[in-house]
């Protein structure tokens, strides 16, 4: 009998239902492809309906989010929402209650796409950044005193217990041996100045390596060194593991040296529960409706999904595929100057399948 998956598709704001329209008709295309059955459930969760209606998220829409296989999101964020309502109440908060615990964010340069770094091309930039995703500064632990006086005082504290960095150092050197790339592990921290946190991090990252992990090389980096290494040698990364603040900065960074937002995928993974999956550019309002963004950051984000799933074969496949686009149709990777519409671009993949 062929396998069957519940997603549920969380379109959202701007141009995330754009873009997540065509990972749908991406996904839909390799299930047929490769004799699996994909339900998609859209949810309309997003700046629109808080506007409408005022609430943020509904308290049932992790228990809902529950019944699925997966989550395929669009993006969250509405200009005419305060910014931090919207990425908190639903972007945050399902990340939080649903315990996806991993973010994993590939870097990867695919053939045809521009690169920013000079003399750098696809053999160089490859690797995959696994970013703590439950922890850190996104706790929200801190708070005012003195609020709106002279001796205002703001706390925002970096928290982390042993539970939580073992745990996400177990899924990245279980990553970086499955991947059996370069075998190396690097841990990006902050020891030279965060001498609590990243402490317990380097001695539970040396500690799980010497015991479990023999084959794996354990490499360290200081955060800013690291953004400075993603520049100039990005060739010595394979898997670098590190705290939820520093692995959304430097996301970024490796995001623009592959070519940029249109690109880029991500999942928040719960190797035991639902994970949910984006393309990390967010909701791009210019473009809303102009059928002009690039959709292969949310196809990319598909692919990540069946990989999740065990549909490794078919992930393989979208990702082969989206290279040949990259390398032989689009001209570039920004909004409106691919060659192509948005919609174009999702049934050249599709059909390429
Ligand atoms: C990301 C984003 C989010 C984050 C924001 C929108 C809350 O920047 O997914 O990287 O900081 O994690
Ligand atoms: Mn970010």
């Amino acid at each position: 009998m062929s396998k069957s998956y519940q997603i549920a598709v969380i379109g959202g704001d701007g141009t995330g239902p754009e873009v997540a329209r065509e990972g749908v008709k991406v996904l839909e295309a390799a299930a047929a492809k490769f004799g699996f059955t994909l339900n998609f459930e859209d949810y309309d969760f997003g700046g629109e309906r808080y506007l409408r209606t005022g609430e943020v998220l509904p308290d049932s829409a992790s228990e809902e989010m529950r019944k699925h296989d997966a989550i395929f999101l669009g993006a969250i964020g509405h200009p005419d929402v305060k910014p931090g309502i919207l990425e908190k109440g639903i972007l945050l908060r399902l990340r939080f209650e649903l315990d996806q615990y991993i973010n994993l964010r590939p870097v990867k340069l695919f053939p045809g796409v521009e690169c920013p770094l000079k003399d750098k091309g696809p053999e160089h930039i490859d690797y995959v950044v696994v970013r703590e995703n439950t922890g850190d500064l996104y706790t929200g632990t801190g708070g005012f005193t003195l609020k709106g006086t002279p001796n205002e005082v703001a706390i925002q504290s970096s928290v982390y217990n042993r539970f939580q960095v073992d745990r996400c150092l177990k899924f990245a050197f279980e990553y970086t041996r499955k991947r059996n790339k370069k075998n190396t592990l690097a841990l990006c921290g902050k020891t030279n100045v965060l001498t609590y946190v990243y402490d317990l991090w380097e001695r539970a990252f040396h500690e799980m390596g010497e015991k479990d992990y023999a084959d794996i090389r354990r490499d360290y980096y200081h955060v800013d060194a690291t953004c400075m290494w993603m520049v100039k040698n990005p060739e010595w990364f394979d898997v670098i593991v590190t705290g939820n603040m520093f692995g959304d900065i430097i996301t970024d960074l490796g995001a623009i040296t592959q070519g940029g937002m249109g690109i880029a995928a991500g999942g928040n993974i719960n190797p035991e529960g639902v994970s949910m999956f984006e393309p990390i550019g967010g909701s791009a309002p210019k473009y809303t409706g102009k059928n002009v963004i690039n959709p292969l950051a949310a196809i990319c984000a598909g692919a990540m999904m069946l990989e999740q799933l065990g549909e490794e074969a078919a992930a393989k496949a979208i990702e082969a595929t989206v290279m040949d686009v990259t390398a032989n149709k689009l001209k570039s990777l920004a909004a409106g100057k691919m060659g192509y519409t948005t919609t174009e671009v999702g049934d050249l993949v599709a059909s390429a399948l």
